[in-house]
């Protein structure tokens, strides 16, 4: 590249003209980094290794707690194919009956859980699916299933985000399992991980049983059962079973009542 005028003629213009450069494209760097961390979601900023010894403490019991719930999930519907969003490190998914389903998808945000998921679970073949798409923004890169399980996910997508994202699956089964706290203050608990965490309020959405009910019978869908699982540190975690009364076609809005 031939250096600009201004700089010709001597070794310390030329000297110049590279340090300038060099400035430059450290300037952009910098701002590329910045404008890279600002749109990164947290989650992806969470090591799995913290995010499971965090939840598998005896204090906190929720990767524990979740894991046989899940069972539940996986074994109670007459489907064949099932969608976890936010499947994390695949916690649970050893429940998945190889001769009952033939497709499980393991949607996450955060590609290094999902290449952890493949590797801990490569014996499940081609059934097993693991895609990177981001609920909030990317709805419509979600496959169809028959059974959306969504576990501790809701919290971090928005009620909005979940809807969208349930209609496109088109399930006719949606289990969610949610965490209910007993104060305002710390929803999430106590432990030397805590701090691997503190992005987590910028994503952070309050749910609960009765906005969770309203927002599926909004998109058709009608409660089936709920089930509370009380943890150790006075939490609670609630599963709800949902399933779908009306089909709403997304495109035309035109209703099909099926029972
Ligand atoms: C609390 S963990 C879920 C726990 C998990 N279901 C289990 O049983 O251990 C929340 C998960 O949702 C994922 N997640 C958060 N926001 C997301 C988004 N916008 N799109 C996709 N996944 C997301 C996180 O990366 C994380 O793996």
């Amino acid at each position: 590249m031939k250096a600009p005028e201004r700089y010709r003629g001597s070794l310390f213009g030329n000297l110049s003209f590279l340090w300038d450069m060099l400035r430059d494209n450290l300037k952009l760097i910098a701002q590329l980094q910045v404008r890279k961390d600002r749109i990164m979601n947290p989650w992806e900023k969470i090591s799995l290794s913290d995010y499971e010894n965090h939840m598998s403490l005896a204090s906190v019991n929720q990767l524990q707690a979740m894991n046989k719930m899940m069972k539940f999930q996986f074994e109670t519907y007459l489907v064949t194919s099932a969608i976890v969003f936010g499947v994390a490190g695949g916690n649970g998914l050893e429940h998945v009956n190889l001769k009952k389903y033939s497709k499980i998808y393991g949607i996450d945000i955060n590609n290094i859980y999902l290449d952890n998921v493949k590797k801990r679970y490569s014996f499940m073949g081609d059934i097993l699916e693991c895609k990177r798409i981001d609920l909030t923004s990317e709805p419509d890169m979600l496959p169809e299933a028959e059974l959306v399980i969504a576990n501790l996910v809701i919290e971090y997508v928005g009620l909005e985000a979940f809807k969208k994202g349930v209609l496109k699956t088109g399930a006719r089964y949606v289990s969610c399992i949610i965490q209910i706290n007993t104060d305002d203050e710390s929803w999430v608990s106590d432990s030397p991980y805590l701090h691997s965490f503190d992005g987590l309020d910028a994503v952070h959405h309050r749910v609960d049983e009765q906005s969770l009910i309203m927002a599926m019978n909004e998109i058709g869908y009608g409660l089936l059962k709920t089930a509370t699982t009380p943890l150790p540190n006075g939490k609670k975690l609630v599963m709800l079973d949902f399933e779908r009364l009306i089909q709403v076609y997304r495109e035309n809005r035109c209703l099909n009542i099926e029972k």
